[in-house]
């Protein structure tokens, strides 16, 4: 079975097609290394928006080189914390945590990561469409705290207006794990 950075991927690629259009917005909310950007990039093959998030300079450098490398222009910068998330988006992924290799106090935190997911639900609320992944990692302290937070937030979204996951290695407790966050359409809980 897929790691759960892995799955993550399965999850855009799933909800890609489940929109069936190509103007897709989509926004990585924590571009660090640029991986998970790049992944969209190839995803969408030239087509839609790309919004890439970091705070940190390296990071902005390093996504903005590696996608420039593979030849993706579709794909906007913005060295800004996710809270000031303003985009019309598909779909928002936070891959919390720190870069790795560098300073491991400029982690997500609880308080910002949740002032940009509830702006994310304001744009679900325009955009009925948009999926929000967390990929939450309480393997280090700053993280645990964040998972609890963030987890005890998404558990007490109304199930009649929300749909929400979480998927996890059973067998690994303080492995990272995936949040996501939809619309419920039937516009009635969910038993
Ligand atoms: C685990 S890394 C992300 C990995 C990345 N998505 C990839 O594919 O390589 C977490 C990133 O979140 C960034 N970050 C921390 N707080 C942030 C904030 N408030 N807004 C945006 N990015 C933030 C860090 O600078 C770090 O680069």
């Amino acid at each position: 079975m897929y790691k759960i950075v892995e799955f993550s991927h399965v999850l855009i690629q799933a909800h890609y097609h489940h929109l069936c259009k190509e103007d897709v917005v989509f926004v990585d909310a924590t571009c660090g290394m640029g991986q998970d950007t790049l992944y969209m990039a190839e995803l969408l093959h030239h087509q839609g928006q790309i919004v890439a998030y970091d705070i940190q300079d390296i990071a902005i450098m390093q996504t903005k080189q590696l996608l420039m490398e593979k030849g993706y222009t579709n794909v906007t910068y913005k060295l800004q914390s996710h809270e000031y998330l303003s985009e019309i988006a598909d779909l928002v992924i936070y891959n919390c945590g720190y870069l790795p290799g560098h300073d491991k106090h400029l982690t997500t935190k609880a308080s910002s990561t949740l002032a940009s997911i509830q702006k994310a639900l304001e744009i679900m609320a325009v955009n009925p469409d948009l999926l929000i992944i967390l990929v939450l990692y309480p393997g280090h302290p700053e993280g645990k705290t964040e998972s609890a937070v963030l987890d005890d937030f998404c558990q007490k979204l109304p199930s009649s207006a929300y749909l929400v996951c979480k998927y996890q290695n059973y067998n690994r407790p303080t492995s990272p794990y995936i949040i996501t966050i939809s619309k419920n359409t039937c516009n009635r809980p969910i038993h």
